[in-house]
């Protein structure tokens, strides 16, 4: 059955103090408006709505317009007003239509159905998503009849003494039939506290029209919480995280320690791999089955195979084939590819380079615009100097080479498969296949030079 959704997303966000539109601010690496799409995409809604005003540009360039439609509210008048803005979006549509605000991260796919559901089964024209709190300040009352039956939401502002008593509250995530929001919506006045239009005075019109309200009473107030300055963003992240690290496990990912490990939402990993303490995956991150990662390791962006292992690293849109490894202190940048079983040791630096199956970085290497081909090993603190100043240059290196330790390749430059470079060398001529090159000053040998010298100064 088709579903449409509205996200109220227009509002400044004052309390965040921030340049950001506050919908914009990232729970687990996603915009807070993004999780609130998403939870409606799982719920069967085929494109929400996002109400923009505050920062519209902003937030209409970090959302996807495929999955997302967008109406824009110039003034911010209230939330009945920024609803009526997504009626022309909606004007071929007619049925259930939820509606949530764009800061409560927390949202699910499942509390999101359940709403719907209860809509359907009810036969209801608003239902609406409420929870109870010992301490209900701030929120708008959710006012029953003798049966429980929904009449009206009274804000805080708004409430007479006996209202304020009401710990039913509203989470501001409703559903609604959408022929009789918006009929509805252009007859709400704003002689109320605040001045605004009220998106919780469609209530009582549906009341007076005879309608039925349905409430569905939500246990955990998590879901609904608001976003409205850092630290709660803070919480809400902790909440969040949580969520994904128990997903991870329950799929068979063990995450030796919960509370130093951060994953973000969009991060897959496979089958019997540990996550070691002190590790960040964030971005669309893969990682495959049987891989050890951690501890004190950072991955962005990245994919990494089956049976890796990631020590004490930094790794930024690489990637890293099956039974590969690197670290200790490794850094992989923008383009690192490394084949399968290739071995990249402590204080190497790799940049927008494929290196071959097999082949090894081991020690205190800078591999930058490089090309490395199968089994090849390059010893300890080879540089490719791949930069002039002004142009950057590649360097090509074949199959089966080895290239001694301490050696310096001024790109562009080839080596053939199978060259031998001799430790200490320059090299900035190309070398053929099989070959051995040397580029460095000869061995010079003087007779008892040390000895004369220390007598000389000693007498
Ligand atoms: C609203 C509800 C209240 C509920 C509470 C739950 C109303 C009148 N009240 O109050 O019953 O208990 O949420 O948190 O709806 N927005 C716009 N345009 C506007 C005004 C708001 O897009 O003109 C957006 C805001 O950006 C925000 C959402 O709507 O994401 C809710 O607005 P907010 O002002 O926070 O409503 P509350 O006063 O919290
Ligand atoms: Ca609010």
């Amino acid at each position: 059955m088709a579903l449409a959704g509205i996200i109220m997303a227009a509002g400044q966000g004052t309390r965040m103090k921030s340049e950001t539109p506050k919908v914009l601010h990232l729970v687990c690496g996603l915009p807070m408006v993004e999780h609130v799409g998403r939870a409606m995409q799982k719920a069967g809604v085929n494109r929400p709505v996002v109400i923009v005003g505050h920062g519209a540009e902003k937030v209409k360039e970090s959302l996807d317009s495929h999955t997302y439609a967008f109406a824009t509210q110039s003034e911010q008048l209230g939330t009945g007003h920024a609803v009526l803005m997504a009626k022309e979006a909606l004007a071929s549509y007619e049925g259930c239509v939820l509606v949530a605000p764009g800061d409560t991260p927390l949202l699910d796919g499942e509390a999101l159905s359940s709403l719907v559901a209860k809509h359907r089964e009810t036969g209801a024209l608003c239902t609406v998503a409420a929870f109870r709190l010992s301490d209900p300040t701030g929120y708008g009352r959710v006012i029953t009849d003798a049966m429980g039956r929904p009449l009206r939401i009274v804000e805080q502002k708004d409430c007479s003494t006996e209202e304020a008593k009401v710990n039913l509250v509203n989470s501001s995530v409703y559903c609604f039939d959408s022929k009789t929001l918006f009929a509805l919506l252009p007859r709400l006045g704003t002689a109320n506290a605040q001045g605004e239009y009220y998106l919780t005075d469609v209530l009582s019109e549906i009341v007076k029209m005879g309608g039925v309200i349905a409430v569905v009473e939500y246990s955990d107030p998590d879901l609904f919480m608001g976003v409205n300055d850092r630290w709660s963003l803070a919480q809400a992240g902790k909440i969040f995280q949580t969520r994904i690290l128990r997903h991870h496990a329950l799929n068979g990912v063990t995450i030796v320690d919960p509370s130093t490990t951060f994953i973000e939402a969009d991060v897959k990993i496979g089958q019997d791999t540990v996550i070691e303490p002190m590790t960040s995956l964030a971005g669309a991150t893969t990682i495959g089955a049987n891989c050890v990662i951690g501890p004190q390791t950072k991955i962005q962006s990245s994919q990494i195979g089956d049976n890796v292992e990631v020590l004490m690293s930094y790794l930024k849109a690489a990637s890293m084939a099956d039974g590969s490894r690197c670290g200790p202190f490794a850094h992989l940048r923008p383009g690192a590819q490394l084949g399968e079983r290739v071995k990249i040791g402590n204080f190497v630096e790799v940049k927008k380079s494929i290196i071959g199956d097999g082949a090894q970085v081991n020690h205190l290497s800078y591999i930058g615009d490089a090309t490395i081909g199968t089994k090849t090993n390059i010893g300890a603190g080879t540089i490719t100097c791949n930069y002039d100043g002004f142009r950057k240059h590649e360097t090509t290196i074949g199959s089966y080479c080895f290239v001694g330790s301490n050696s310096t390749l001024v790109a562009p430059v080839t080596l053939q498969d199978g060259v031998f470079i001799a430790a200490g060398s320059v090299i900035t001529k190309d070398v053929s296949a099989d070959a051995l090159a040397l580029g460095r000053a000869q061995q010079v040998e003087k007779t008892e030079w040390a000895k004369r010298w220390r007598e000389k100064n000693q007498s």
